[in-house]
């Protein structure tokens, strides 16, 4: 599956932080069958990458992927514990050129989606979307950069993610909401798959309307 397809089978991409590896089965599970099976495990905790592994060999239905890949050490790491995808909050050549696995970068200006779409990336997160400019900032890259499609990501709510969802050059979003820390520290699942199934059914995504 390209990195393409694998974004346009949900509208939503959770972002998770996962603490407990433990934790990161019941929780992968809980957020498909909501109706997310594509999601990005940060490597923001000593859990990451164990919980990573996990999740690719446990859970089935999943497209699981690493996020705040900084390094190109981190690049290899993840996808050697069975990272689909590797997502970065910023775009680095170092970690572009030493992805083993599909890369989302993340960019937040048109010099950067520049260099990311030099680089061979058509597929861009835009980080952190709320506070370089939201909806207003996608719509202004319609027009100039029409190769280049985003996951915006930083700031989405359910409340906002539809709004986004209906550009024709948004694929599709990232965002925490629907896995509140609360909520898996409690081992709270039921509540993590209503959020999940609400987040499955905003409408929107460019490969959804054109499909
Ligand atoms: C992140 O990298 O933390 C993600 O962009 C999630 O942002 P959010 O917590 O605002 O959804």
């Amino acid at each position: 599956m390209t990195l393409e397809q694998m974004l346009g089978l949900a509208p939503v991409v959770p972002v998770l932080v996962i603490e407990d590896a433990a934790s990161a089965a019941p929780l992968a599970r809980a957020l498909v069958e909501g109706g997310l099976p594509v999601l990005e495990i940060t490597l923001r905790t000593p859990a990451a990458l164990d919980a990573l592994r996990r999740i690719a060999g446990e859970v089935e239905g999943a497209v699981v992927g690493a996020g705040t890949v900084l390094t190109p050490a981190q690049a290899e790491a993840a996808a050697r514990a069975g990272a689909r995808f590797l997502v970065s909050p910023g775009f680095s050549p170092q970690v572009s050129r030493a992805a083993l696995a599909p890369l989302l970068p993340g960019v937040a200006t048109p010099t950067e989606a520049l260099a990311a779409l030099e680089a061979g990336h058509a597929l861009c997160k835009l980080f952190p979307v709320e506070a370089v400019g939201g909806r207003a900032l996608l719509k202004a890259l319609q027009s100039p950069l029409p190769q280049v499609r985003f996951c915006p990501t930083g700031g989405i709510t359910e409340a906002n993610a539809p709004a986004y969802l209906e550009l024709s050059n948004v694929v599709c979003v990232g965002g925490s909401w629907v896995a509140p820390s609360d909520a898996v520290a409690a081992g709270d699942w039921a509540r993590i798959t209503a959020l999940a199934r609400r987040a499955a059914g905003l409408r929107g995504g460019a490969s959804r309307r054109t499909a």
